[in-house]
């Protein structure tokens, strides 16, 4: 979309940070892997809620670069969870239409996750009913990093000049160049930071917090985000009265 287009009232692509599974187990003295196993079902009733309301793309954060650095232990058996999910949840997911992809540093995972994570954007590579994204072993300044260092190979290599490097040409090298940048983000759990997820992507993404934790997120919760979204007014650093001239000539015949 344009600069300085009003939104439509519905995000073409939500991004969203499942963050407070610890927690839920937490407040029930259960381990932090309960958390997670909950947190997973919460992730199957956002995919559910998104291609029912026809959201085109969809972006989950499932495991940061730094979450490398937690407890073995938990790392572990969230390595587990992936292997598990990969196993049951494509099939599924292929049968309804949902393009799956992976974004971070694939080689740190095992060879096991790392080809069923192959295997799953191969098979479900034509399919538009939604384009679901998992950021897993992500980094947002990582992503930039690397936008950075395929530049600059090629001007190594003489086939780009440093003068031809502009905000266009890096956000084509950064994950996620082929979707519109998200419209909305979402972050469960009650804290209020980026946690360095799509950090180049939200520039201008509209930001929506709550407390309620991950594996409690239904219908009804992402029907409120989506509400406030359809509330707000994209600027663009536009000002509101040209925002509102240009929605005017958009609809006019
Ligand atoms: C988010 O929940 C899931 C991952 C980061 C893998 P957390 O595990 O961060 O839960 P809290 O924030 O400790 O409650
Ligand atoms: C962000 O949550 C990463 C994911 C949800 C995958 P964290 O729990 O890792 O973030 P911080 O540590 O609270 O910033
Ligand atoms: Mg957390």
């Amino acid at each position: 979309m344009p600069n300085g287009m009003p939104a439509p009232s519905l995000p073409a692509h939500v991004a969203i940070i499942m963050d407070g599974n610890g927690r839920w187990a937490q407040q029930r003295r259960r381990p932090r892997m309960i958390g997670h196993r909950a947190g997973a079902r919460a992730v199957n009733r956002t995919i559910d809620f998104c291609l029912e309301r026809g959201i085109a793309a969809l972006t989950l954060f499932a495991f940061s670069s730094e979450n490398w650095g937690r407890p073995q232990e938990e790392v572990d058996a969230l390595m587990k969870l992936f292997l598990g999910a990969l196993d049951r949840e494509v099939d599924e997911l292929d049968r309804r239409g949902v393009r799956v992809r992976f974004i971070g540093e694939r080689s740190r995972f095992s060879s096991g996750i790392a080809q069923r994570m192959d295997r799953a954007e191969q098979r479900t590579a034509g399919n538009g009913a939604m384009a679901l994204s998992i950021a897993a072993s992500y980094g947002g300044r990582q992503d930039i990093a690397h936008a950075a260092r395929l530049l600059a190979e090629q001007v190594a290599a003489g086939t780009l000049l440093p003068e031809q490097i502009d905000e266009h040409l890096l956000g084509r090298h950064v994950a996620l160049t082929d979707l519109p940048p998200p419209d909305l983000f979402i972050r469960t759990g009650g804290d209020t930071r980026i946690s360095n997820f799509l950090l180049w992507q939200l520039a201008y993404t509209e930001l929506w917090f709550t407390e309620v934790l991950w594996p409690d997120v239904d219908a009804d919760l992402l029907q409120r985000a989506l509400d406030d979204y359809a509330q707000r007014e994209r600027r663009y650093g536009l000002t509101s009265a040209q925002v509102a001239a240009a929605a005017t000539e958009t609809v006019s015949p």
